[in-house]
């Protein structure tokens, strides 16, 4: 597996801007599968820096997020939706009608599921999936237990993690309960995926995902089976790696290899 260690949050940010810039003026239509929370802020960042500063192109850019909160409209400041708009969308030249959030408040939201799942179908593959990692190892809100060969559908948040995003809402209680998001096996069939870990309060789950055994108890560790994933996270959440210092150097003798 390819490891990135970069110094910090904001080394983390840059490097995974970089990789995306890369991909999306290295083609012509491209999909790009984007995340929340904290994490992926600082590539955000950085995206709309290049794209004001040196002209970063999105127009021909599709997007779908990997997840949405069950119940909160779009204009809920705490929906996906509106993170999205505010952190990325709005800041670059993207067409809104390009970017895809679940639906979580369209009816049926098993249904909802469906079609979200058909829409990645039709204008997929997913060129490039953006993931951050939950304490508890989840990816989107694929929440322990849940099946690595699982699809877009609706599910029940962990208390861990209505306790980890309450940061976000007033009070405990204002945290949804349910949510949609894609399943691992649907994010296993993106064509590249780069998970980004930043802070001391992420290593365990790293550290499982990357060593510890191939199991739903730990839904990152499903990155193992995949054929092109890379790891692009700081120092403190690389600290409880074993194999640390041979991630290290197998990433400079690589750049060496690569330069010679
Ligand atoms: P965070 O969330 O980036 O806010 O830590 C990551 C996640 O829960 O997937």
């Amino acid at each position: 597996m390819n490891m990135i260690i970069c110094k910090d949050a904001n080394a983390v940010g840059k490097t995974t801007a970089q990789e995306i810039a890369q991909l999306i003026t290295g083609q012509g239509k491209c999909v790009l599968g984007l995340a929340t929370g904290s994490t992926p802020i600082p590539c955000y960042n950085e995206l709309v820096r290049m794209h004001k500063d040196e002209g970063l192109d999105f127009s021909h850019v599709t997007t779908f997020n990997l997840d949405e909160y069950l119940g909160l409209k779009p204009t809920h400041e705490q929906s996906y939706r509106y993170f999205m708009n505010q952190h990325l969308f709005d800041g670059i030249n993207i067409e809104l009608c390009n970017t895809f959030v679940p639906d979580g408040v369209g009816g049926d939201p098993r249904q909802c599921a469906g079609v979200y799942e058909d829409q990645i179908r039709a204008l997929g593959p997913i060129h490039l999936q953006i993931l951050g990692i939950g304490n508890n190892g989840h990816i989107g809100f694929n929440e322990p237990g849940s099946s690595l060969a699982s699809r877009t559908r609706v599910v029940t948040l962990t208390e861990q993690t209505i306790r980890d995003n309450s940061r976000f809402f007033s009070s405990m209680e204002e945290v949804p309960k349910f949510a949609l998001t894609m399943g691992i096996g649907t994010i296993l069939e993106a064509e590249r995926v780069i998970l980004l870990a930043t802070g001391a309060g992420k290593a365990d789950a790293v550290a499982a995902a990357i060593e510890g055994p191939l199991t739903a108890s730990c839904p990152a560790s499903a990155l193992q089976l995949h054929r092109n994933p890379i790891f692009i996270i700081d120092e403190q959440a690389a600290s409880k790696l074993e194999r640390k210092e041979y991630y290290i150097h197998a990433q400079d003798a690589m750049a060496s290899l690569i330069s010679s």
